[in-house]
Protein backbone atom coordinates (compact mmCIF):
# COMPACT_ATOMS: atom_id res chain seq x y z
CA UNK A 1 0.00 0.00 0.00
CA UNK A 2 1.55 2.98 -1.07
CA UNK A 3 1.51 5.54 2.01
CA UNK A 4 0.57 9.35 2.13
CA UNK A 5 3.50 10.51 4.33
CA UNK A 6 6.75 8.17 4.74
CA UNK A 7 7.03 6.82 8.01
CA UNK A 8 10.43 8.68 9.00
CA UNK A 9 8.52 12.40 8.24
CA UNK A 10 5.97 11.07 10.47
CA UNK A 11 8.23 9.52 13.09
CA UNK A 12 10.61 12.49 12.79
CA UNK A 13 8.14 15.43 13.17
CA UNK A 14 6.13 13.70 15.78
CA UNK A 15 8.63 12.00 17.57
CA UNK A 16 7.22 9.03 18.08
CA UNK A 17 7.73 5.52 15.82
CA UNK A 18 5.09 5.34 13.51
CA UNK A 19 6.24 1.55 11.73
CA UNK A 20 4.34 -0.17 14.42
CA UNK A 21 0.99 0.72 12.90
CA UNK A 22 -1.04 -0.73 10.49
CA UNK A 23 -0.38 0.78 7.11
CA UNK A 24 -3.89 1.52 5.89
CA UNK A 25 -5.09 2.77 9.47
CA UNK A 26 -1.99 5.15 9.29
CA UNK A 27 -3.08 6.37 5.72
CA UNK A 28 -6.56 6.35 7.27
CA UNK A 29 -5.88 8.57 10.43
CA UNK A 30 -3.74 10.65 7.56
CA UNK A 31 -6.27 11.52 5.49
CA UNK A 32 -8.13 12.74 7.87
CA UNK A 33 -5.41 15.26 9.23
CA UNK A 34 -5.21 16.66 5.41
CA UNK A 35 -9.03 16.92 5.46
CA UNK A 36 -9.15 18.61 8.47
CA UNK A 37 -6.26 20.62 7.91
CA UNK A 38 -7.27 21.78 4.90
CA UNK A 39 -4.36 21.00 2.89
CA UNK A 40 -4.67 20.16 -0.87
CA UNK A 41 -2.53 17.60 -1.11
CA UNK A 42 -0.64 14.71 0.85
CA UNK A 43 2.68 16.39 -0.31
CA UNK A 44 1.13 20.14 1.13
CA UNK A 45 0.40 18.03 4.51
CA UNK A 46 3.98 16.62 4.84
CA UNK A 47 5.36 20.25 4.87
CA UNK A 48 2.87 21.44 7.19
CA UNK A 49 3.71 18.08 9.21
CA UNK A 50 7.67 19.09 9.12
CA UNK A 51 7.05 22.61 10.60
CA UNK A 52 4.16 22.35 12.85
CA UNK A 53 4.44 20.43 16.42
CA UNK A 54 1.18 21.28 17.21
CA UNK A 55 -0.05 19.53 14.41
CA UNK A 56 2.13 16.24 14.79
CA UNK A 57 0.73 16.13 18.18
CA UNK A 58 -2.47 16.24 16.64
CA UNK A 59 -1.50 13.40 14.64
CA UNK A 60 -0.35 11.36 17.20
CA UNK A 61 -3.92 12.08 18.94
CA UNK A 62 -5.38 11.21 16.35
CA UNK A 63 -4.03 7.79 16.49
CA UNK A 64 -5.11 6.55 19.62
CA UNK A 65 -8.41 5.37 19.42
CA UNK A 66 -10.11 5.21 22.57
CA UNK A 67 -13.47 4.69 22.17
CA UNK A 68 -15.52 2.07 24.28
CA UNK A 69 -18.78 0.63 25.39
CA UNK A 70 -20.19 -0.84 28.23
CA UNK A 71 -21.11 -4.59 27.05
CA UNK A 72 -19.96 -4.30 23.63
CA UNK A 73 -20.50 -7.16 22.07
CA UNK A 74 -24.05 -8.27 22.92
CA UNK A 75 -23.10 -12.25 21.41
CA UNK A 76 -19.13 -12.34 23.57
CA UNK A 77 -21.14 -10.63 26.41
CA UNK A 78 -24.07 -13.28 26.47
CA UNK A 79 -21.70 -16.43 26.40
CA UNK A 80 -20.10 -15.10 28.85
CA UNK A 81 -22.92 -14.33 31.50
CA UNK A 82 -24.66 -18.24 30.65
CA UNK A 83 -21.38 -20.16 29.59
CA UNK A 84 -18.21 -19.22 30.26
CA UNK A 85 -17.97 -17.15 33.73
CA UNK A 86 -20.11 -19.84 35.34
CA UNK A 87 -17.60 -22.39 34.22
CA UNK A 88 -14.86 -20.71 35.16
CA UNK A 89 -16.91 -20.71 38.76
CA UNK A 90 -17.20 -24.70 38.69
CA UNK A 91 -13.87 -24.94 37.68
CA UNK A 92 -12.39 -22.54 40.80
CA UNK A 93 -14.85 -24.78 43.24
CA UNK A 94 -13.97 -28.02 42.04
CA UNK A 95 -9.86 -27.38 42.16
CA UNK A 96 -10.61 -25.36 45.69
CA UNK A 97 -9.12 -22.35 44.58
CA UNK A 98 -11.41 -19.74 44.79
CA UNK A 99 -10.46 -16.41 43.36
CA UNK A 100 -10.81 -15.47 39.68
CA UNK A 101 -8.02 -13.68 37.93
CA UNK A 102 -8.94 -11.36 34.75
CA UNK A 103 -6.95 -9.15 32.74
CA UNK A 104 -8.37 -6.44 30.88
CA UNK A 105 -5.12 -5.35 28.75
CA UNK A 106 -6.94 -2.04 26.69
CA UNK A 107 -9.09 -1.20 29.26
CA UNK A 108 -9.77 2.31 27.41
CA UNK A 109 -12.05 4.46 30.11
CA UNK A 110 -12.97 1.29 32.54
CA UNK A 111 -16.48 0.43 30.90
CA UNK A 112 -14.99 -3.29 29.82
CA UNK A 113 -13.87 -4.09 33.40
CA UNK A 114 -16.84 -2.43 34.95
CA UNK A 115 -19.10 -4.51 32.66
CA UNK A 116 -16.90 -7.34 33.85
CA UNK A 117 -17.44 -6.76 37.67
CA UNK A 118 -21.36 -6.22 37.03
CA UNK A 119 -21.42 -9.68 35.07
CA UNK A 120 -19.19 -11.65 38.20
CA UNK A 121 -21.18 -9.50 41.14
CA UNK A 122 -24.95 -10.61 39.89
CA UNK A 123 -23.55 -14.31 39.10
CA UNK A 124 -22.21 -14.07 42.87
CA UNK A 125 -25.20 -13.12 44.19
CA UNK A 126 -27.28 -16.11 42.40
CA UNK A 127 -24.56 -18.77 43.79
CA UNK A 128 -24.94 -20.91 46.69
CA UNK A 129 -21.00 -20.83 47.07
CA UNK A 130 -18.76 -18.03 47.14
CA UNK A 131 -15.81 -17.04 44.87
CA UNK A 132 -13.70 -13.88 45.06
CA UNK A 133 -12.44 -12.45 41.96
CA UNK A 134 -9.83 -10.01 40.85
CA UNK A 135 -9.57 -7.70 37.38
CA UNK A 136 -6.58 -6.06 36.17
CA UNK A 137 -7.65 -3.26 34.22
CA UNK A 138 -4.41 -1.51 31.99
CA UNK A 139 -3.87 0.69 29.05
CA UNK A 140 -1.03 2.06 27.81
CA UNK A 141 -2.46 5.89 28.26
CA UNK A 142 -2.33 7.66 31.94
CA UNK A 143 -5.38 9.90 31.06
CA UNK A 144 -7.82 6.38 30.65
CA UNK A 145 -6.68 4.52 32.62
CA UNK A 146 -7.41 7.74 35.64
CA UNK A 147 -10.42 8.11 33.44
CA UNK A 148 -11.32 3.97 34.16
CA UNK A 149 -10.22 4.78 37.44
CA UNK A 150 -12.97 7.43 38.51
CA UNK A 151 -15.71 5.89 36.84
CA UNK A 152 -17.60 9.10 35.68
CA UNK A 153 -19.63 8.72 32.99
CA UNK A 154 -22.36 10.75 31.31
CA UNK A 155 -25.69 9.52 30.53
CA UNK A 156 -25.30 8.99 26.52
CA UNK A 157 -22.29 6.24 27.32
CA UNK A 158 -24.55 3.93 29.94
CA UNK A 159 -26.32 3.21 26.73
CA UNK A 160 -25.36 -0.21 26.50
CA UNK A 161 -27.03 -0.72 29.86
CA UNK A 162 -30.03 -1.75 31.43
CA UNK A 163 -31.56 0.53 33.49
CA UNK A 164 -31.40 -2.42 36.81
CA UNK A 165 -27.41 -2.08 36.20
CA UNK A 166 -27.74 1.87 36.19
CA UNK A 167 -29.68 1.79 39.66
CA UNK A 168 -27.69 -0.85 41.07
CA UNK A 169 -24.20 0.11 40.05
CA UNK A 170 -24.19 4.14 39.51
CA UNK A 171 -24.85 7.27 41.81
CA UNK A 172 -26.31 9.75 39.93
CA UNK A 173 -24.88 13.36 40.33
CA UNK A 174 -26.51 15.85 37.90
CA UNK A 175 -25.33 15.01 34.65
CA UNK A 176 -22.97 12.72 35.84
CA UNK A 177 -23.25 8.60 37.00
CA UNK A 178 -20.62 8.03 39.00
CA UNK A 179 -19.63 3.70 39.76
CA UNK A 180 -20.42 2.83 42.97
CA UNK A 181 -17.59 1.65 45.22
CA UNK A 182 -18.79 -1.79 45.94
CA UNK A 183 -18.16 -2.30 41.96
CA UNK A 184 -15.04 -0.94 42.01
CA UNK A 185 -13.18 -2.62 45.07
CA UNK A 186 -12.07 -5.66 43.33
CA UNK A 187 -10.54 -4.09 39.89
CA UNK A 188 -7.02 -3.01 40.10
CA UNK A 189 -6.25 -0.30 37.33
CA UNK A 190 -2.76 0.83 36.30
CA UNK A 191 -1.01 1.86 33.16
CA UNK A 192 0.52 -0.48 31.26
CA UNK A 193 2.25 -0.74 27.45
CA UNK A 194 1.07 -4.17 26.02
CA UNK A 195 4.95 -3.94 23.81
CA UNK A 196 6.63 -3.98 27.63
CA UNK A 197 9.78 -5.78 26.96
CA UNK A 198 10.20 -6.16 31.01
CA UNK A 199 6.89 -7.43 32.26
CA UNK A 200 4.12 -9.94 30.75
CA UNK A 201 1.60 -8.27 32.42
CA UNK A 202 0.83 -5.73 35.06
CA UNK A 203 3.31 -5.78 37.51
CA UNK A 204 0.14 -5.69 40.25
CA UNK A 205 -0.87 -9.11 39.12
CA UNK A 206 1.99 -10.65 39.92
CA UNK A 207 2.46 -13.59 38.04
CA UNK A 208 -0.24 -13.65 35.29
CA UNK A 209 -2.32 -16.92 35.54
CA UNK A 210 -5.34 -15.70 34.37
CA UNK A 211 -8.51 -17.49 33.88
CA UNK A 212 -9.59 -15.05 31.54
CA UNK A 213 -7.79 -11.90 29.55
CA UNK A 214 -9.41 -9.21 27.48
CA UNK A 215 -7.87 -7.37 24.65
CA UNK A 216 -10.44 -6.34 22.36
CA UNK A 217 -10.47 -3.16 19.75
CA UNK A 218 -6.71 -2.36 19.43
CA UNK A 219 -4.89 -5.26 17.02
CA UNK A 220 -6.08 -3.96 14.35
CA UNK A 221 -4.54 -0.78 14.71
CA UNK A 222 -1.08 -2.38 14.13
CA UNK A 223 1.07 -4.12 11.77
CA UNK A 224 0.93 -7.99 11.56
CA UNK A 225 4.31 -8.29 13.07
CA UNK A 226 2.93 -6.12 16.66
CA UNK A 227 -0.46 -8.24 16.48
CA UNK A 228 1.94 -11.15 16.90
CA UNK A 229 3.18 -9.64 19.79
CA UNK A 230 0.09 -8.60 21.41
CA UNK A 231 -1.38 -12.33 20.67
CA UNK A 232 1.75 -13.90 22.53
CA UNK A 233 1.61 -11.89 25.27
CA UNK A 234 -2.13 -11.87 26.28
CA UNK A 235 -1.91 -15.83 25.24
CA UNK A 236 1.31 -16.12 27.21
CA UNK A 237 -0.03 -15.44 30.47
CA UNK A 238 -3.36 -17.29 30.47
CA UNK A 239 -4.12 -20.06 32.80
CA UNK A 240 -4.39 -23.61 31.37
CA UNK A 241 -7.97 -23.56 30.00
CA UNK A 242 -8.15 -20.08 30.53
CA UNK A 243 -9.91 -17.91 27.73
CA UNK A 244 -8.65 -14.73 25.16
CA UNK A 245 -11.40 -12.41 24.08
CA UNK A 246 -10.73 -10.00 21.14
CA UNK A 247 -13.41 -7.70 19.55
CA UNK A 248 -15.75 -9.22 16.68
CA UNK A 249 -13.22 -7.56 13.79
CA UNK A 250 -10.27 -9.22 15.11
CA UNK A 251 -11.03 -12.67 15.45
CA UNK A 252 -9.16 -13.88 12.30
CA UNK A 253 -5.81 -12.68 13.49
CA UNK A 254 -6.78 -14.56 16.79
CA UNK A 255 -7.51 -17.81 14.02
CA UNK A 256 -3.82 -17.35 12.16
CA UNK A 257 -2.11 -17.38 15.61
CA UNK A 258 -3.26 -20.86 16.49
CA UNK A 259 -6.51 -19.94 18.58
CA UNK A 260 -9.76 -21.88 18.51
CA UNK A 261 -13.00 -20.24 18.68
CA UNK A 262 -15.28 -21.54 21.86
CA UNK A 263 -18.17 -20.61 20.05
CA UNK A 264 -19.18 -19.02 16.84
CA UNK A 265 -18.54 -15.54 16.53
CA UNK A 266 -18.71 -14.81 19.92
CA UNK A 267 -14.66 -13.77 19.75
CA UNK A 268 -13.95 -16.01 22.40
CA UNK A 269 -11.04 -17.98 22.03
CA UNK A 270 -8.68 -20.70 23.43
CA UNK A 271 -5.02 -21.99 22.73
CA UNK A 272 -5.68 -25.62 21.74
C1 LIG B 1 -10.62 1.36 20.81
S1 LIG B 1 -10.08 1.25 22.47
C2 LIG B 1 -10.81 -0.29 22.95
C3 LIG B 1 -11.22 -0.31 24.40
C4 LIG B 1 -11.87 -1.60 24.88
N1 LIG B 1 -10.92 -2.68 24.88
C5 LIG B 1 -13.06 -1.96 24.03
O1 LIG B 1 -13.02 -2.92 23.28
O2 LIG B 1 -14.06 -1.23 24.10
C6 LIG B 1 -8.35 0.81 22.25
C7 LIG B 1 -7.55 1.02 23.53
O3 LIG B 1 -6.30 0.33 23.37
C8 LIG B 1 -5.32 1.08 24.04
N2 LIG B 1 -4.00 0.67 23.53
C9 LIG B 1 -3.53 0.82 22.27
N3 LIG B 1 -2.28 0.34 22.18
C10 LIG B 1 -1.96 -0.14 23.40
C11 LIG B 1 -0.80 -0.75 23.93
N4 LIG B 1 0.29 -0.93 23.18
N5 LIG B 1 -0.80 -1.13 25.24
C12 LIG B 1 -1.89 -0.91 26.02
N6 LIG B 1 -3.02 -0.31 25.57
C13 LIG B 1 -3.06 0.07 24.28
C14 LIG B 1 -5.68 2.52 23.70
O4 LIG B 1 -5.09 3.45 24.60
C15 LIG B 1 -7.22 2.47 23.82
O5 LIG B 1 -7.66 2.84 25.10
Amino acid sequence: MKKLVDNEIISCSAGIDVSKYDDSFLNKSLQKRITETHCDSAEAYRNLLEQSKEEALKLIDSLNINYSEFFRNTLTYSVLERIILPSIILKKKNTNCKEIRIWTAACAGGQEPYSLAMLLEELKNGESQRFDYRIFASDHTESQVNKARRGEYTEDALSGLNLKRIKQWFTRHGEIYSVKPELKKNIDFSVFDLFNEQFSAPPASIFGDFDLVVCANLLFYYNPGYRKKIVKKTGDCLARGGYLITGETERDILMKHGFSEVFSQSAIFQNI
